[in-house]
């Protein structure tokens, strides 16, 4: 936390008070805190309190500064590098959740680049009320963190969930976010996920099973983590992950081009695309028509692109994945070598809950040196974090 620009933005319920200790304690650990406050906020704690505590003036109202509500709501929002929200009503949430800024602190929250957490607090029902957790849902789902409250008697009677945890257990939890939020500040990735499509004639097209979910898992993560990730996607329904770039794509043609124009400026590259490796040699302008019994399509290779980037490689650190139906580790070892990889995720993609189109993976990371990592079948998200925990670990040369 030292050095880091945190603001905390607190709410109007009950567990107010616990945010000073919250300030106090991150102000101890070296970080520069600004406070935004709602007006209700303000009514459970003041927020000369809050500026003594801080050492910097306390923002709760778009109107008091007439002149520069705009600039400051923008300032702290470009300053911050860590934006916690404490406690955080019901009320907050549905604003943030539903896209509305309509004070200090939801307009501020709407302006920030910086990862944000919630610490949701309020009396239970509140809390357990199926509009509150769709938006919690929602918000997890954009991207946003969410600590879950503690549970026990609340201050209107009630023992359940709602309680915001004791401060040191939310500075711990910021500090552990915090950390793994910016494991990869400052590198900027490029991701490659989904099937390439090679057409035939305008209707028709030669494809394959893979859905993109492991290639959006890897893109997903490694900008949870504080990465810059570009993703070039082949067809798929998913939507792109929050704080991703995303270009789409269609053929292995169209892939590469993307991907050798973004190669030069990326630290990492992840290619779990699963690029076709033959297209029709003549594409049809027009539908084809039935005629004969038989009909025959002549193929040609595709670029090989991993191939080519091994070729190119400089800074890069290159990650390929192998879909393999047999010799599994000889496969995959092969096409490590051959394309002068760093490291090779090798799926045999005959095992259920493996390989294409399932939400999990079951996966064998190898690195040149021989080393082999087995691990069992694992949610997608989950194979993501361990490749990436591996890839920060082979650029900081700590394997
Ligand atoms: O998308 P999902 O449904 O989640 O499924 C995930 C997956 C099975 C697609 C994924 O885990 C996976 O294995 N991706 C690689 C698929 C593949 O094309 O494997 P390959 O062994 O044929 O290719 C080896 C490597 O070379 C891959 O990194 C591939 O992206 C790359 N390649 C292949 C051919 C080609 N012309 N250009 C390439 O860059």
């Amino acid at each position: 936390m030292k050095g880091k620009h945190i603001v905390v933005g607190v709410t109007g319920g009950i567990a107010a008070y616990k945010a000073v200790e919250v300030v106090s304690r991150l102000k101890k650990a070296g970080a520069s805190v600004h406070v935004i406050m709602t007006e209700a906020a303000s009514r459970f704690v003041t927020p000369l309190t809050f500026q003594e505590i801080s050492g910097n003036p306390v923002v709760d109202s778009m109107w008091s500064e007439v002149k520069q509500w705009q600039i400051e709501h923008i300032a702290l929002a470009n300053l911050a590098d860590l934006f916690v929200i404490v406690p955080a009503t019901a009320n907050i949430i549905g604003k943030i959740a539903n896209g509305i800024a309509d004070d200090m602190l939801s307009t501020t929250v709407m302006a920030t680049r910086a990862p944000i957490v919630l610490t949701p607090a309020m009396n239970s029902a509140m809390y357990l009320n199926p509009v509150v957790q769709k938006n919690l849902e929602k918000l997890r789902g954009l991207g946003y963190c969410i600590m879950d409250p503690d549970s026990g008697v609340l201050a209107c009677g009630v023992d359940g969930p709602g309680r915001l945890p004791e401060p040191a257990a939310i500075l711990q939890f910021l500090q552990t976010f915090f950390q793994q939020n910016t494991l990869f500040s400052g590198k900027r990735f490029l991701v490659t996920a989904a099937g390439t499509r090679e057409p035939i004639d305008p209707v028709r097209y030669i494809g394959n099973r893979s859905s993109g979910k492991m290639g959006y898992a890897i893109a997903s993560v490694a900008a949870e983590q504080g990465a810059e990730v570009i993703l070039i996607s082949g067809p798929t329904g998913l939507s792109c992950p929050p704080g991703v770039t995303r270009h789409m794509v269609e053929t292995a043609a169209e892939m590469r081009e993307a991907v050798l124009a973004e190669y030069p400026n990326v630290d990492v590259v992840v290619k779990a695309a699963a690029v076709a490796d033959y297209r029709p040699r003549i594409v049809h302008s027009q539908k084809i028509k039935k005629s004969g019994e038989n009909m025959e399509l002549v193929l040609e290779k595709t670029p090989d692109i991993l191939w080519e980037l091994g070729q190119l490689k400089k800074q890069q650190i290159l990650v390929g994945f192998a879909a393999e139906t047999q010799e599994l580790l000889s496969n995959a070892n092969e096409k490590m070598v051959r394309k002068n990889l760093d490291m090779i995720v090798a799926n045999d993609v005959t095992l259920p809950g493996a390989g294409f189109n399932a939400d999990t993976n079951i996966v064998k990371i190898l690195l040149p040196g021989g080393s082999c990592e087995e691990l069992p079948q694992l949610p997608k998200n989950k194979v993501a974090e361990i490749i990436l925990n591996k890839i920060h670990a082979l650029l900081t040369k700590s394997i």
